[in-house]
């Protein structure tokens, strides 16, 4: 009798446990309605990557900050590939992404977006004993994308015309260590974040002559109550200098 007591009472406990748990994930949102979360993929200096203690860094994150500030919420970020962004906004797993998302019409389908932030265009990278200075040059080769972004696509779009393949990764550091073991030819990708790596790593390049992405924007579930506020701070911020400065830090030396 007394075991099955013993028994009773830690079944009890072991709920309450679990309840515990399960209860800070589904009512994060009520315990502090104060706290905006955020997805990135944080694989895209300068907008978002790691530190070495593994904090995240870069123009995105210390803009969602300011905007957080601003409006008085509690950041909460979560690194994901960047092809699964647009479905956590869709299922409302998080209130906002910034991860350099360019602002299509297609995605426009799905998400809502702030007001833009910050223009790029797009860049075919690859090692200096290459120096591939067109698209023609390109017949043959394999050119490496990330997955889910508007390389992907633009890239797909002018495979079949330039005769090169595409090949496409998830996480877009790895295109970097591809182009370094030549198991790609050219990485395709972000002007911005292209001229990081060419600073860094010593590759070379050439603009995209083809295309004129759209600016890159905070993406919110579709009908979010929050893009408004969002707008708001994002235009405070843009009137009281801070994304100057901001963009001076991160942004300055690549443009
Ligand atoms: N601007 C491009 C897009 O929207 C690429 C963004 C990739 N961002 C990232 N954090 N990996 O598709």
């Amino acid at each position: 009798m007394k075991k099955a007591i013993l028994g009773i009472l830690i079944l009890i406990l072991v709920s309450l446990l679990a309840a515990c748990g399960s209860g800070e994930a589904s009512t994060a949102g009520k315990k502090g309605e104060n706290v905006l979360k955020m997805a990135t993929s944080a694989d895209f200096p300068p907008f978002e990557s790691y530190d070495e203690e593994g904090n995240f860094i870069g123009f995105d994150v210390e803009l969602a900050q300011a905007i957080a500030d601003e409006l008085g919420y509690e950041l909460k970020i979560e690194d994901m590939d960047f092809d699964g962004l647009i479905g956590s906004l869709q299922a409302k797993r998080v209130d906002i992404v910034l991860a350099g998302m360019s602002a299509t019409e297609e995605r426009s389908e799905n998400v809502d977006f702030s007001n833009e932030y910050h223009r790029s265009g797009e860049m075919f990278i690859s090692k200096v004993e290459d120096d591939f200075k067109n698209l023609e040059e390109l017949k043959g080769k394999v050119v490496g994308v990330q997955l889910g972004t508007i390389q992907e696509e633009g890239a797909q779009n002018l495979a079949d015309e330039y005769g090169f393949e595409v090949k496409k990764v998830d996480d877009a550091s790895i295109l970097i260590q591809e182009l370094n073991s030549n198991r790609i030819d050219v990485a395709y990708m972000d002007k911005t974040v292209a001229a990081g790596y060419i600073n860094s790593q010593g590759f070379v390049g050439f603009d995209d002559p083809t295309t004129s992405s759209p600016g890159m924007a905070i993406a919110l579930p579709k009908g979010s109550d929050k893009t408004e506020e969002v707008n708001e701070a994002l235009k405070k911020l843009k009137e009281d200098g801070t994304l100057d400065k901001l963009k001076e830090k991160w942004l300055s030396e690549y443009e």
